[in-house]
């Protein structure tokens, strides 16, 4: 008889042993993958260099394949050649919907590229909360797009077109959304007139986003106000593009640097766009040094907390940043204030740190000093957690991929044994975590273990699609 069993990887970690060495912050999973869709905006060739050879990065370019992308990537060197001559088709399958986050993104890129329909399966990305994209849908429509969600079976679509062709317009978001800012430029790129949009989010990947569209052929300005002008344009050229460092990575190796009592080199980590970071760290007394190549982390004494962290958009503390902070303030003495204000749903993850022997009480209020937008919502969007705890070690399932750097943090400090699954989250959005672990000298090993039978599973959703569109 066959044998049904699944295998899956897990991390083996025993902690209790300082992170030390050097590191290098790969480049930024949040910039490639918009720049790939980016690039299909025109037929011209586009060379990335710094690329990370990560899920998020696999899961973009075969989408990219699917419609017609020709690539060419040199994993090992980091190198990635794409063009897109010719669109093969403008419909997303359904495998691709739950993914990531890149799908609704193929409908700013596409719609001045095709007349056909382009058909977006249900967005994915991490559970954080509902996730909508009804900013991006308003602002496409705004330009002109017809964009229609029609249900299937249990998943459905956006079907988008832009028949007349896309028209710049005033567009002022409701909230500045990373991706709905990314969405509407893309659709400006080659919208006649202008495309104004307030209220832009003006995160670092977006500024890369305009400088590589620069390059491509397209006119926009960045103004201090969250202001972005967009220049319609149709005239193209082929672009060179170094990806930034991952602002994310490297502020999570030095948070694992400054909690193990270690000290870590993490080379490529850019000053400016760390700087609301690094004021918290020194806040609660980590150390770091900022070197021409990158920024040292270290510890440098008892940690003090007590502090109030806010989440917020940027210039603001990055949401992403977040999950590592709560566990290094686990390790720093006095109670502080943690209040999530971009997503609602983000301290689930939490749960398993108390377990772990952490001291965190969620609340549904805003606590601190601002009203979020989730105030008087059944969300537990703050909490408070008082330090300084010893984290036990513990058998934990990765639920996201900020979660699960802040488990194997976690699981650095404890000193017994813990065993981390989920490892495709973390696969998704950080380059040879593995490898880059030992390196530092973690206790940890890669492995592989049985796991009981699953269930048969039921009718695929990509037979459902199908079926549906008879
Ligand atoms: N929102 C809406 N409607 C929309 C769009 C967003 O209500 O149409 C809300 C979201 O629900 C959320 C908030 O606005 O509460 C912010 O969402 P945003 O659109 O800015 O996020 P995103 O583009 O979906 C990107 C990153 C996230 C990162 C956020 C915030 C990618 C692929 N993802 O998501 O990164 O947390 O911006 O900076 O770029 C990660 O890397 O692990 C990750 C989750």
């Amino acid at each position: 008889m066959a044998d049904t069993r699944k295998k899956k990887e897990i991390l083996k970690i025993s902690g209790g042993k300082p992170l030390q060495g050097v590191v290098k912050a790969s480049g930024a999973k949040n910039s490639i993958t918009k720049l790939l869709v980016a690039s299909l905006l025109s037929d011209k060739r586009s060379t990335f260099y710094n690329v990370p050879c990560i899920g998020d990065v696999e899961v973009t370019v075969d989408l990219c394949k699917e419609i017609g992308m020709e690539v060419d990537w040199d994993k090992e060197g980091g190198v990635l050649q794409v063009q897109t001559k010719e669109l093969r088709t403008s419909y997303i399958p359904q495998r691709f919907s739950g993914s990531n986050r890149i799908p609704i993104l193929m409908i700013g890129a596409l719609l001045g590229r095709t007349d056909e329909e382009i058909i977006v399966p249900t967005v994915g990305g991490c559970f954080l909360g509902p996730r909508p994209v009804d900013f991006h849908i308003d602002a496409l429509q705004k330009l002109g797009a017809s964009i229609e969600y029609r249900r299937m079976k249990r998943e459905g679509a956006y079907f988008a077109h832009a028949h007349e062709g896309l028209k710049g317009t005033l567009i002022t978001l409701p909230f500045p959304s990373v991706g709905a800012t990314e969405n509407t430029i893309l659709a400006g790129v080659t919208a006649r007139g202008t495309t104004v949009i307030k209220n832009a989010a003006i995160e670092p990947e977006i500024v890369e986003l305009i400088l590589y569209l620069q390059k491509l052929g397209a006119c926009i300005t960045l103004d201090v106000d969250r202001t972005i002008h967009i220049q319609g344009t149709r005239r193209f050229y082929e672009v060179e593009h170094t990806v930034i460092p991952d602002r994310i990575e490297a502020a999570s190796w030095g948070m694992a640097a400054i909690a193990t009592k270690g000290k870590v080199f993490v080379e490529g980590a850019q000053h400016q766009n760390m700087l609301t970071f690094l004021n918290r760290v020194r806040e609660v007394g980590g150390g770091f040094q900022v070197k021409n190549n990158g920024i040292e982390f270290f510890y440098d004494g008892p940690l003090q907390g007590g502090i109030h962290l806010e989440t917020d958009v940027h210039p603001g503390f990055m949401t992403d940043w977040q999950q590592p902070f709560v566990v290094l303030l686990t390790q720093a003495s006095g109670t502080s204030v943690v209040h999530e204000t971009v997503y609602e749903n983000r301290f689930g993850y939490t749960e398993t740190l108390v377990e772990m022997g952490a001291d965190i009480t969620l609340f549904r209020q805003c606590l601190g000093g601002k009203t979020c937008r989730f105030n008087s919502q059944a969300h537990a969007h703050s909490l408070i957690v008082n330090g300084t705890t010893t984290l036990r070690g513990a058998k934990i399932t990765i639920p996201d991929l900020r979660a699960g750097f802040s488990y194997v943090m976690a699981a650095t400090l404890a000193k017994e044994e813990s065993i981390i699954s989920g490892l495709t989250f973390l696969d998704r959005g950080y380059e040879n975590l593995y490898s880059k672990l030992k390196a530092l000298g973690a206790n940890v090993e890669r492995t592989t273990i049985e796991e009981a039978p699953l269930p048969i599973a039921e009718t695929s959703l990509e037979e459902q699609f199908a079926v549906s569109f008879q």
